[in-house]
């Protein structure tokens, strides 16, 4: 999966939307003063940023598997204890956080039950375990005229509506599976203004995630008839991008 890359290519693809989400979903997860938090899948730390601003460094922990984000995680958060590793074999003792979240993360967990059950663990009993994903089932993501215009070019059923987590559902029924009574879900919703076209558009080459890895495959004809695709799906310019998340929260 495309997340071994330089932590300004996910910046500019994915991070300019999970910054603005950050903000909706800490205040969705209810994170409070005094509270501590794990960022899992951390990234080069969008969601960190947030939960640094509202508990401070100290009250802070991160954890990803990727080594270019960790090691650009740790140049931006240098106070902040980051680790890498997977969300299934979470690298914290028990019952250390009253937070763990986990932003656009559970759809790329090889084991996405195994891992919302290491999000309990690690979190005490009475503390929250909160998880988002694009709703990309619904079309409702900043790259939805991505694989819209992959269905155009080359019909097929490539792109991410059945990965996990990313449909009506299945987020809570993955909490249900970890063993979280009642999960609650909601939505999240982010809107974020661009100039141009190719300011959306030259991000999706960059190799970052599904989208990158389906780009990196095609050749120079498939590119460009991609990318007129794209371009009859979307503005050629003052574009406002929205993506809507899944949020579940479950108690401990
Ligand atoms: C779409 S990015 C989200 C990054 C960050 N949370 C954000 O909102 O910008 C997905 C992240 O999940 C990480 N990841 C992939 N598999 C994982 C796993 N099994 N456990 C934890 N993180 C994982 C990737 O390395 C990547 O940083």
């Amino acid at each position: 999966m495309g997340f071994e890359v330089a932590a300004d290519a996910y910046d500019r693809f994915m991070g300019r939307y999970s910054r603005p989400l950050a903000e909706e979903f800490v205040r969705a997860a209810g994170v409070a003063d005094g509270q501590r938090a794990l960022d899992v899948g951390c990234g080069p730390g969008a969601l960190t940023t947030v939960l640094v601003r509202e508990l401070g460094v100290e009250a802070v922990c991160a954890v990803d598997p990727s080594e270019s984000f960790v090691t650009a995680f740790a140049e931006r958060f240098p106070a902040v204890d980051v680790r890498r590793g997977a969300a299934e074999a979470l690298p914290y003792g028990d019952n250390t956080f009253d937070v763990a979240m986990a932003q656009l993360v559970v759809p790329f967990m090889a084991d996405p039950v195994a891992g919302l059950r290491e999000m309990a663990r690690v979190t005490r009993p009475g503390g929250v375990v909160a998880a988002c994903a694009w709703d990309h089932a619904g079309e409702r993501t900043p790259l939805t005229a991505y694989w819209r215009a992959v269905e155009r070019v080359a019909p097929g059923g490539a792109g991410e509506a059945n990965i996990p987590g990313c449909r009506r559902g299945h987020l809570a029924e993955l909490f249900a599976q970890a063993g979280f009574e009642d999960p609650v879900e909601s939505e999240l919703t982010i809107r974020v203004p661009l100039p141009t076209f190719e300011d959306w558009w030259e991000p999706m080459t960059n190799g970052t995630g599904p989208v990158g890895d389906h780009y990196a495959r095609l050749d120079e004809e498939q590119r460009a008839a991609l990318r007129a695709a794209a371009a009859e799906l979307v503005p050629a310019s003052n574009l406002e991008i929205t993506g809507t998340t899944w949020c579940v929260l479950g108690r401990v």
